[in-house]
């Protein structure tokens, strides 16, 4: 008796338990299907795929659009060098984004570091990246002056998208784009900005000693926190992203890349909406393809905050550093120049044990 109403007692609480269970899990996965309809990867990857389709152009005009940029890899170049890569096969690769009416800052540039063509037996070559100043006819021809410009330094390559900073995600995925397909014999790019000091002897020093494929170096981010105050420069919102800090990325000042990395960069870039901020991007990028980042290899060489108090060497000492201004790399490179007995003090140095 005990033994069998011990037993019905215990089956019907097994069928409250098994009703229980049921009740639980059914509201477990409506929570989970209403979480991943609703959720900000989901809206965009919605956004980018209404934004594609020419059919349904309303649904376009999304709170979140404006952090997004459109690259439909359908931009081309008007001023180009289509053969001087291939034909020359430098070691390293040098892509310097600068505004089309900024010839003085290229020019600088071109008198400085941009000068240094060969070090340690290695070429090395640099193109000046530019968008369009004005989006008029497709037909209309390049700006005289440019124009002038890339005839006498061969160096400009002018793609067709609006210039802007906002736009600066398009350049660099241009600038994969380019590198992908102009550059087979060359093992390594270099993007960097144009308001910076370069030191081209320890940039080559480093890379000879670095590794020829998944690599990726600069100064790295790792755990950078989203910038939610809406007056910030970078700010996103959290449906556009909403995890609390960005996935490691090299800052956008000056990077690195082994030359296997462009195509596949572009190809991670399809699946995943293209935020503004451009090196968060390429991080995003990076993460997708499951390749980590490369720390250099001592913290002091890729600099964005320039110590006040410095040595005299201190330009020997790094690889690259954020200045005020591109005419403030005259002086600092009559600084460099004149100092040859600072180069001892040259990474080679600082890498040893
Ligand atoms: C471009 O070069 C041509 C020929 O050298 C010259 O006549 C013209 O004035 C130049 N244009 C500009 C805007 O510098
Ligand atoms: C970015 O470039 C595209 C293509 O030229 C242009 O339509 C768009 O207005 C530009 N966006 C910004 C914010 O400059
Ligand atoms: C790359 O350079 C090597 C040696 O300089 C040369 O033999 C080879 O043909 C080049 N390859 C391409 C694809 O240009
Ligand atoms: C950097 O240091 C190495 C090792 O001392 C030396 O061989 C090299 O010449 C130096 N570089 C320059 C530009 O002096």
């Amino acid at each position: 008796m005990l033994h069998s109403s011990l037993c019905s007692e215990k089956s019907l609480w097994k069928g409250a338990r098994r009703w229980f269970f049921y009740v639980v899990l059914s509201l477990m996965l409506g929570v989970l299907v209403l979480y991943s309809w609703f959720s900000p990867s989901w809206r965009a990857l919605l956004i980018q795929s209404e934004a594609s389709s020419p059919s349904d152009k309303t649904t376009v005009k999304t709170i979140s659009s404006q952090f997004y940029v459109k690259y439909p890899y359908q931009y081309h170049f008007i001023l180009d060098e289509p053969n001087r890569c291939r034909q020359e096969g430098p070691f390293v690769v040098v892509m310097i984004p600068v505004a089309p009416q900024s010839k003085e800052a290229r020019d600088i540039i071109r008198r400085t570091w941009g000068r240094e063509t060969r070090v340690l037996g290695r070429l090395i070559s640099y193109y000046f990246l530019l968008g369009k100043s004005r989006i008029g006819n497709d037909e209309e021809p390049p700006d005289e002056q440019i124009l002038n410009e890339s005839k006498k330094h061969h160096d400009i390559l002018q793609s067709n998208f609006l210039d802007s900073y906002k736009n600066l995600t398009i350049k660099t995925m241009v600038m994969l784009e380019w590198l992908s397909s102009h550059c087979p014999n060359t093992s390594y790019a270099m993007k960097i900005d144009s308001d910076t000091f370069l030191n081209v002897h320890n940039l080559v020093d480093m890379l000879l000693k670095a590794p020829r494929h998944d690599y990726m170096t600069g100064l790295v981010a790792r755990g950078a926190a989203v910038l939610r105050d809406p007056t910030s420069k970078w700010f996103l919102s959290p449906d556009v992203f909403p995890e609390d800090s960005y996935p490691p990325y090299a800052l956008g000042v000056g990077y690195v890349l082994s030359l296997d990395l462009p195509k596949r960069i572009l190809e991670a870039s399809k699946k995943i909406p293209a935020v503004y901020i451009e090196d968060v991007y390429v991080g995003l990028c990076m993460r997708h393809l499951g390749i980590p980042l490369t720390d250099p290899p001592h913290s002091g060489l890729f600099v964005v905050n320039m110590p006040s108090e410095r040595t005299g060497c201190y330009f020997a000492s790094v690889i690259v550093t954020l200045l005020q201004n591109s005419e403030q790399i005259l002086d600092v490179w009559k600084t460099y120049e004149t100092r040859p007995d600072c180069w001892t003090f040259n990474v080679s140095l600082h890498f040893l044990p």
